[in-house]
């Protein structure tokens, strides 16, 4: 069984995302999975300063924002994944922290090789390519860190809160929790 950390990406209850992320959430549960789940659009992030004093005074940020409290949780899960909605054809700004502050671990000097990772996420528009800014950079630095990327679940043409409901994203969410 595999410790998991989920980073959800909007700050709307109920909203699409979230709701994917909490089936996906469910289903890796009831797999015997361990499932932390972080919100990174309630937390206080900022981005990369690029100071590459990263863990040198004992805190992965020297900035010291939320990042540094779930630190240690992204490294020592085995997988994570990352639900937002598109923002601007992009990763939305808090979830981008933290991905920018996974750098950190690099400096560090940490072992995050071989994290499973997976990405859901929504949008309004009905093209797929609408996702590309935001799987593109991921996919590209999962290469970069040797991260296994098990599956994507992307799902256009949700808009208000509900939406997905109207869609299979649930259920593709759900079925994500048998890659890890
Ligand atoms: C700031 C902002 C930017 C957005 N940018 C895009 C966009 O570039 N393309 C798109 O198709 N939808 C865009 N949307 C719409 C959301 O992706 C869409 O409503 C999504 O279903 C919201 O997911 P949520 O309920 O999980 O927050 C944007 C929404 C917001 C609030």
């Amino acid at each position: 069984m595999s410790k998991i950390v989920v980073i959800k990406g909007s700050d709307r209850k109920g909203g699409n995302s979230n709701t994917m992320a909490d089936a996906f959430i469910e289903a890796a549960r009831a797999k015997g999975h361990e499932v932390k789940e972080f919100n990174a659009a309630k937390m206080n992030l900022n981005g990369c300063h690029g100071c590459m004093t990263c863990f040198k005074t004992g805190k992965a940020c020297s900035f010291d924002d939320d990042f540094n409290k779930i630190a240690d949780d992204l490294l020592e899960a085995e997988g994570w994944v990352f639900s937002f909605p598109i923002y601007w054809y992009s990763i939305p700004g808090q979830t981008k922290c933290i991905i920018d502050n996974i750098f950190s671990f690099f400096v560090g000097g940490k072992d995050f090789k071989g994290k499973k990772v997976a990405l859901i996420s929504c949008c309004q528009e009905s093209d797929m390519t609408v996702f590309d800014g935001a799987v593109k950079p991921i996919e590209r630095g999962a290469k970069l860190c040797k991260w296994d990327m098990v599956g994507n679940v992307l799902v256009p043409g949700v808009d208000a809160v509900g939406d997905i409901a109207k869609t299979d994203g649930c259920a593709q969410a759900a079925a994500l929790a048998d890659k890890f």
